[in-house]
């Protein structure tokens, strides 16, 4: 009899697999170094080979390198900035602003992911009922993307404190057209072993056991279960991970 898990990578290969998911980062901080032509393809196939819903593909990658439209873009950024920053009272309000929250213009390359709603015609298959699947799929692009570049030793930023409409009007975006992720792609001048938010005390990650359910959304897991304490197993290697991550 074949095993079930008869298409299981071999355990270096997953092991990879497992480092790139646990030593990705949101990277905020980029050298200059100019990144090749060659490399952003290659992440951005990573990226063209995701799922979507029926086969859709909505996604599309616009490259931008011009250090004139990364300036119009990280304009917009602080102007942006400025309005989010009245959502808090101080302290947390210095503390917001005191967060670098994006790379524009230090990473050679910004990728703008959009999501073209028309792209499969008038009917996609799957995507009746929940019209948004078009742009879960584009998220699904953006992460696979992140990985490769993860893989590659480049570092991905996902600024999203910014407008989309004149974003739309900097870049010649349809208005049909939904611009998803402006993302800042370079070589990172460090990787984090544990989110720059959380490093900061902005935010903490939530234990595993509070967002898992079994059988329904109230059947959190009992507390000292045997399910509990698997949940905490399977969480408790990823530290391996994170503790190994590199930090140069
Ligand atoms: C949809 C989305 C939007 C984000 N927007 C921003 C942003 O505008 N600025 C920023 O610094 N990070 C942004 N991030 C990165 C998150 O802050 C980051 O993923 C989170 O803090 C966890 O850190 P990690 O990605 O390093 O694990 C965004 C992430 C996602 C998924």
């Amino acid at each position: 009899m074949t095993p079930p898990d008869r298409h299981r990578f071999a355990e270096g290969d997953r092991e990879a697999v497992y480092r790139a998911i646990h030593q990705r980062r949101d990277v905020r901080h980029f050298r200059t170094d100019p990144v090749d032509d060659a490399l952003v393809y290659r992440v951005l196939a990573a990226a063209h080979r995701a799922p979507s819903v029926g086969f859709m593909q909505p996604w599309t990658f616009t490259v931008i390198r011009s250090p004139q439209t990364r300036a119009r873009v990280h304009d917009l950024y602080l102007r942006e900035r400025q309005a989010a920053a009245c959502f808090y009272d101080e302290p947390r309000r210095s503390e917001f602003l005191a967060l670098k929250l994006e790379g524009i213009r230090e990473a050679p390359v910004n990728i703008c992911v959009s999501c073209d709603p028309t792209r499969g015609g008038t009917h996609v298959l799957g995507r009746n009922s929940q019209p948004e699947t078009d742009v879960y799929s584009t998220c699904c692009a953006v992460q696979n993307l992140w990985l490769a570049a993860r893989a590659e030793g480049l570092g991905v930023g996902w600024v999203s404190i910014l407008k989309t409409g004149e974003l739309r009007e900097i870049l010649g975006i349809p208005p049909h057209v939904v611009p998803v992720a402006y993302l800042c792609l370079g070589w990172p001048q460090q990787l984090r072993a544990r989110p720059m938010l959380e490093e900061a005390g902005w935010r903490e990650r939530l234990p595993m056991n509070g967002v898992v359910r079994l059988e329904r959304y109230d059947g959190a897991p009992e507390q000292g279960s045997e399910a509990s304490a698997m949940v905490a197993a399977a969480e408790a290697e990823v530290a391996r991970w994170e503790a190994a991550a590199d930090l140069a």
